[in-house]
């Protein structure tokens, strides 16, 4: 995966944690001191291993550490110069998740070798949709919960998210969401109001 995620990984960690818990995490995971440039590739196995170490010094669950950052992510990437991306994707949960396949498409331009996930959406019902989430990555399913909750709040929405299991193609996982809001800017959680240390305009690549 591209180092842009590992960085954020690593931000992640020193916005709630301190170096000297980073720097456990990458001796456990048996790359110490490790630095990751956001435009260069690493395997991701590294990625996964990070997880792991992560999940046996803080002492918490692989599956809340990858979906504490799948929530983190839709803020950090809000400030870390994709703001303008992000803006232009919706402005609700619904059409958001609509456009993520061409988001990442856009994405691509930057990074020739992203191997995006994609999102199918269905509307099933007044306020429930079904969503396909197709990625070759296994076990990401709670990063993705993460990311559908951050997104639901950037737009002051609240989901409630049901994880169907397997989908009919070989790599689809299915969702269903049922969405208990409409998007309300005053209750809107963006980069600010979350009370992020980085500055908004702040760009690191
Ligand atoms: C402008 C914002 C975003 C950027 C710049 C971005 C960029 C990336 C990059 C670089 C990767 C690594 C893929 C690779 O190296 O092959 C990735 C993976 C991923 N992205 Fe995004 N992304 C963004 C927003 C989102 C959002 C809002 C979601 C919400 C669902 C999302 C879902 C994912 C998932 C689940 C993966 C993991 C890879 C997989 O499932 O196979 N991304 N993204």
């Amino acid at each position: 995966m591209y180092g842009l995620i590992n960085k954020a990984i690593h931000d992640f960690v020193l916005d709630q944690f301190d170096q000297a818990t980073w720097d456990r995490i990458t001796e456990r995971a048996g790359i110490p001191g490790k630095v990751f440039e956001p435009m260069e590739q690493y395997p991701d196995a590294e990625t996964y291993t990070l997880v792991a170490s992560a999940s046996d010094v803080l002492n918490m669950d692989p599956e809340d550490i990858l979906s504490g950052f799948g929530h983190y992510w839709v803020i950090y990437t809000g400030i870390h110069g994709y703001g303008d991306l992000m803006k232009s994707s919706g402005s609700s949960f619904e059409e958001f998740v609509s456009n993520l396949d061409q988001l990442h498409t856009r994405v691509g331009l930057a990074f020739n070798d992203l191997k995006p996930p994609s999102f199918k959406i269905k509307r099933e019902d007044v306020g429930t949709l079904l969503v396909t989430y197709t990625s070759e990555r296994p076990g990401l399913v709670p990063l993705v919960e993460g990311l559908f909750h951050g997104l639901a709040e950037r737009f002051g929405q609240s989901i409630e998210i049901e994880h169907l299991g397997p989908g009919q193609g070989e790599h689809d996982e299915l969702f269903r969401i049922t969405v208990l809001e409409e998007p309300d800017p005053d209750k809107a959680i963006d980069s600010v109001t979350a009370g992020c240390p980085f500055t908004p305009d702040a760009k690191t690549e």
